[in-house]
């Protein structure tokens, strides 16, 4: 039997939810609820290497025409060291997974590495991209610095697994209210963390040092974009959205109090009214 790889839920215009790093298709659980009910068709896959895509995609395929996720057993452990998947990678499994599914287009939601994949996502298939939403996330590359600390925790994961990763990044990740008073969510995103496959981890981080500098992109993106980001996240700051705000031409920019990265499930309601908002002006332009 094959493995569910994504969410499929509601009917209407398609709304794509493309997670963060290490995690899966499970944090958008509140948004899926939430557009599916209210006549949006949602989408959310578990990017290659991640959920349970990774059990699938141990090696990765170049991207391509007639890309798709598909699952090629490891030969060799040491593969394993080797392996990077691009963000370009990610987008062409999505385009390939909207064909699969007969969606034209959609609007594309990121967080953090899903930002990254939602700029790879209009850069190559613009046609197919009705509208951005980018949380958490940020247009620039890495610098030096930056590409050897993801090489660095490549290394640390494939060797120790992800418990340590788990444990440094959750004040991170977390605002302190959330911290303090959602223990529901402080389990969902240390779960997540701690589930997550090092193989697939590692191969995203080598991808995300990699990446392209997105800010070039910006002048030329037309699509409306809805920037959100938590006023506490110290990963990817308020600056980060300033910038990108500043640097397209159709954004709106929503700044989520008392969350720190995991906005959407730090504050689903905020988070969702946001992103109902945005999608519901989308459809009375499209509509006259
Ligand atoms: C994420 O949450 O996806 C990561 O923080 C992205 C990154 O490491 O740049």
């Amino acid at each position: 039997m094959t493995q569910a790889l994504y969410d499929d839920a509601g009917s209407g215009p398609a709304v794509v939810l493309l997670h963060g790093y290490p995690f899966d298709r499970s944090m958008w659980r509140a948004q899926i609820d939430f557009l599916s009910a209210l006549g949006y068709r949602v989408i959310a896959p578990d990017l290659r290497g991640f959920g349970e895509t990774a059990a699938q995609t141990s090696v990765c395929e170049s991207a391509g025409p007639g890309h798709r996720l598909k699952s090629v057993p490891l030969n060799n452990e040491d593969e394993a060291d080797r392996t990077i998947t691009t963000m370009a990678d990610m987008a062409h499994d999505i385009a390939a997974l909207m064909d699969e599914l007969e969606i034209a287009d959609a609007t594309i939601c990121g967080l953090s590495m899903g930002g990254y994949v939602a700029f790879e996502f209009v850069h190559i298939f613009p046609a197919r991209t009705r509208a951005l939403v980018l949380a958490g996330t940020r247009a620039p590359a890495d610098d030096e610095q930056e590409k050897q600390a993801r090489a660095q925790q490549a290394e640390q994961m494939l060797a120790r697994g992800m418990a340590d990763i788990a444990a440094a990044t959750l004040t991170k990740l977390l605002a302190p209210r959330t911290l303090a008073e959602k223990p529901s969510v402080v389990t969902h995103v240390r779960e997540m963390i701690s589930r997550a496959d090092p193989k697939g981890a590692a191969a995203a981080q080598r991808g995300m040092a990699a990446r392209r500098n997105y800010s070039e992109d910006l002048s030329g993106i037309k699509v409306p974009v809805l920037i959100i980001v938590g006023r506490q996240d110290p990963i990817r700051p308020v600056a980060d959205a300033e910038f990108m705000h500043r640097g397209l031409s159709n954004s709106r920019l929503e700044i989520i109090e008392d969350a720190a990265h995991m906005t959407n499930m730090e504050q689903p309601e905020v988070f969702n009214r946001a992103l109902f908002g945005f999608m519901e002006a989308l459809d009375n332009s499209a509509g006259g």
